[in-house]
């Protein structure tokens, strides 16, 4: 007999929306929380988005969809929202002040028997802990991006977690189909993100400083990891150039990383500012639904017609200094 049936989702951007459709998908009935109509259509037009996905490529029945669809309710009514929640997850962006605000307006208006759970990529539950208002319910279970095939879920305490928060909140992963990955001892990053973030700002390094091309980068990954659907910055577009920004606009200021805060302001310039925001609004560093790196040719040895154009790209540098 389940014991969390009722799941508040905080932000209904692209994590929250995935783990709102995923959990409904799995028979929770889910209200996700956004603070306008325009973000909660978003969240639906993705959900549309995900029904297609979820009769391709999980295999969903129609019926699955329409019995997923009704569980799923939307508000901007913060004390509706999670008047009866058995879990709420929050995953509204990776800025501490934005999550503080959201955990303290929150408290007063929870059941006592919710459990609350944080899907920071980067940052501590023990951060928000006390703004939770109930610390021994509060834990961090993150999710990866694209969760219907990355099932996944970091389950991670603070020090006052209590184990029963922690029994139900791996119970509610095993039931909506995650493989709970316990995380030993705080860590910003947890496993995933512990690789994943420098994978991609190392990534992203080369681009901002114009080593190398967004497409040069992800064929490199791609051909040296055999059998990858995509590359680091065909992931950065997964992610969201917001949250990219967010997570090395952070870590940048935290650390004094110059190179971090560069990376940063290029996903600002560079997408951002220019409405790009990635896979959810189809175009970031690729354009979709047709991303060149899927082309049957990305990784292929290419014919001596490509020569100049290599050679060109070697000596760019080198040009650019010349001119300046
Ligand atoms: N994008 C990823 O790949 C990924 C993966 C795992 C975890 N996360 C984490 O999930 C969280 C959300 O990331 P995202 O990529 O979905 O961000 P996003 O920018 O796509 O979505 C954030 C959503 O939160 C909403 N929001 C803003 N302020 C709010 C508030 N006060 N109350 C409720 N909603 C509010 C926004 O309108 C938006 O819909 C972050 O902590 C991020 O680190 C992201």
């Amino acid at each position: 007999m389940s014991r969390i049936n009722n799941l508040t989702v905080l932000g209904g951007g692209v994590l929250g929306g995935q783990i709102a459709w995923h959990s409904a998908f799995k028979g929770k009935n889910v209200v996700v929380f956004d603070i306008s109509d325009e973000a909660l259509q978003v969240c639906q037009s993705a959900h549309d988005r995900y029904a297609a996905i979820y009769r391709q490529d999980v295999g969903a029945a129609e019926a699955d969809i329409a019995a997923t669809r009704a569980r799923i309710n939307y508000s901007t009514d913060l004390a509706n929202a999670v008047g009866k929640a058995d879990l709420v997850i929050e995953a509204v962006p990776e800025v501490p002040e934005i999550k503080t605000d959201v955990y303290q307006k929150m408290a007063p208006l929870l059941p006592e028997h919710t459990l609350i759970a944080t899907n920071s990529s980067t940052l501590l539950a023990r951060d928000f802990a006390a703004a939770t208002g109930r610390p021994q319910q509060f834990c961090a279970l993150h999710y990866a991006n694209l969760i219907w095939m990355m099932n996944l879920a970091e389950i991670m305490a603070h020090s006052g977690t209590s184990d029963e928060t922690l029994r139900q909140v791996t119970e509610f992963a095993i039931e909506t189909g995650m493989v709970p990955i316990p995380v030993q001892k705080e860590q910003n990053g947890y496993v995933l993100n512990t690789w994943f973030v420098a994978l991609l700002n190392a990534s992203q390094t080369l681009v901002t400083n114009g080593i190398a091309t967004p497409e040069v980068v992800d064929k490199t990954f791609m051909i040296a990891n055999r059998g990858c659907g995509l590359g680091p910055m065909g992931m950065i577009d997964v992610v969201g150039m917001k949250t990219a920004y967010d997570v090395c606009h952070y870590w940048g200021t935290v650390n004094n990383d110059a190179q971090m805060l560069a990376n940063a302001e290029y996903f600002k310039t560079q997408f951002i500012d220019k409405g790009k925001l990635g896979l959810q609004t189809g175009e970031g560093y690729y354009r979709y639904p047709d991303p060149a790196y899927a082309a049957p040719d990305f990784l292929q040895v290419p014919d001596l017609s490509a020569v100049e154009s290599i050679v060109s790209l070697c000596r760019l540098h080198s040009k650019t200094e010349a001119a300046a």
